[in-house]
């Protein structure tokens, strides 16, 4: 008799057990956004639903949060103003780094500017690397105790007939400031969001902290991003997403910039870099360094006067396997025509043997 009793004990302590296992394993989540017109909204519904609903991920704006306590991972979405996240953003990791810096974290962006090639400078401002996860960097200098197993800076939407007035008027100063143009011109919905990015932003976060496989067939949900809105109502073969063309040559009074992309890893890439900067007399120097890029002042003397050119090379999260670069001189035509050809003899040198792609 007893010795029938034991073993149906000990599966019911089993039965009992598998629920317990199964829901100790399960991590929750929180998902903190923060926007102003609504698109990052949509991009965290996204997000969550690719993770699966199946998981435990809570999606909440700041004023809807009142703890952390409950949650093994956090995950930061803001939209970008200035370079960087939202001041909401900013407070809320304020007032909660001391908790924050015990959870697993990540962090996405949701911004105008996809490409982390990307040089900017405007009066008042020296040329410095914006666009995409470079906006993190602010995040990283003030909170330095905070890791992110995951980051994204995907992009985003700027819907121009809902603009408040200064918001409106910001963007009206860009497009005059824009060195290489404004993409936005002519369109009452401008997107720039790389689908793509999102997708594999949310795989990551499945795989990294999850410990799941990442999710096949994401394309059926891009319905939480995509609308029959067209991009101009009087207009309706315009598209709302122009992607920026990942080859490039654009030659004004103001800059000479170059972009193009090649198969290869970042490190091999940045030996070529180094190899073209030793044999043309450039000394190379780095700014910014990042796990995805590194931003470069490469000089030389020419004509008395040190001349920079700004290079960039990055690696794209939706396109595995190549390296985007980018070279820019800001000086005036007349005195870069060795530079121009110093960035010729460059990207000849990385776009051997058959690595330039289109
Ligand atoms: C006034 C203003 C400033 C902005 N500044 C930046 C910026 O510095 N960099 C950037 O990439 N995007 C910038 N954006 C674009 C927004 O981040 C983008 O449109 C985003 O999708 C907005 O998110 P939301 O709809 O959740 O508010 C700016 C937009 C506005 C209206």
């Amino acid at each position: 008799m007893k010795r029938r009793i034991v073993p149906v004990v000990m599966a019911l302590v089993a039965l009992l057990l598998i629920p317990y296992g199964a829901f100790a394993a399960e991590k929750k989540g929180l998902l903190v956004y923060d926007s102003i017109y609504g698109s990052t909204v949509e991009v965290a519904y996204w997000i969550k639903a690719i993770i699966g609903h199946e998981h435990r991920l809570d999606v909440k704006s700041i004023p809807q949060i009142t703890t952390l306590e409950p949650y093994d991972y956090i995950i930061l979405g803001s939209a970008t103003r200035n370079e960087g996240p939202l001041k909401g953003m900013h407070e809320f990791i304020e007032a909660n780094r001391s908790v924050l810096a015990e959870k697993e974290l990540c962090f996405f962006l949701v911004c105008g500017d996809s490409d982390e090639t990307q040089v900017l400078t405007y009066p008042g401002k020296p040329a410095h690397l914006i666009a995409g996860r470079n906006y993190l960097q602010p995040i990283y200098d003030r909170y330095p105790e905070l890791k992110y197993t995951c980051i994204g800076g995907f992009g985003g939407r700027q819907v121009m007939t809902s603009l408040g007035m200064t918001d409106r008027l910001q963007i009206k100063l860009l497009e005059k400031l824009a060195k290489e143009g404004a993409v936005w011109i002519g369109r009452e919905i401008w997107e720039s969001l790389v689908v793509e990015r999102v997708e594999a932003f949310a795989n990551e976060v499945r795989v990294k902290v999850l410990g799941l496989e990442p999710r096949e067939n994401v394309e059926q949900f891009r319905g939480y991003w995509d609308s029959l809105q067209p991009a101009n109502r009087s207009d309706l073969s315009l598209k709302k997403f122009k992607p920026k063309p990942w080859t490039e040559k654009v030659s004004t009074d103001k800059i000479y910039y170059s972009r193009s992309r090649f198969t290869a890893d970042l490190e091999p890439a940045i030996a070529m870099i180094e190899a073209w900067a030793r044999d043309s007399g450039y000394e190379l120097r780095p700014q910014v360094k990042s796990f995805f890029n590194v931003y470069y002042h490469a000089a030389k003397t020419y004509g008395g006067k040190e001349r920079i050119i700004h290079i960039v090379p990055s690696t794209m999260p939706e396109d595995p396997g190549t390296v985007h670069i980018s070279f820019r001189s800001y000086d005036k035509p007349e005195e870069r025509t060795e530079v121009e050809k110093d960035i010729n003899a460059a990207e000849a040198l990385l776009w051997a043997d058959g690595r330039k792609l289109p």
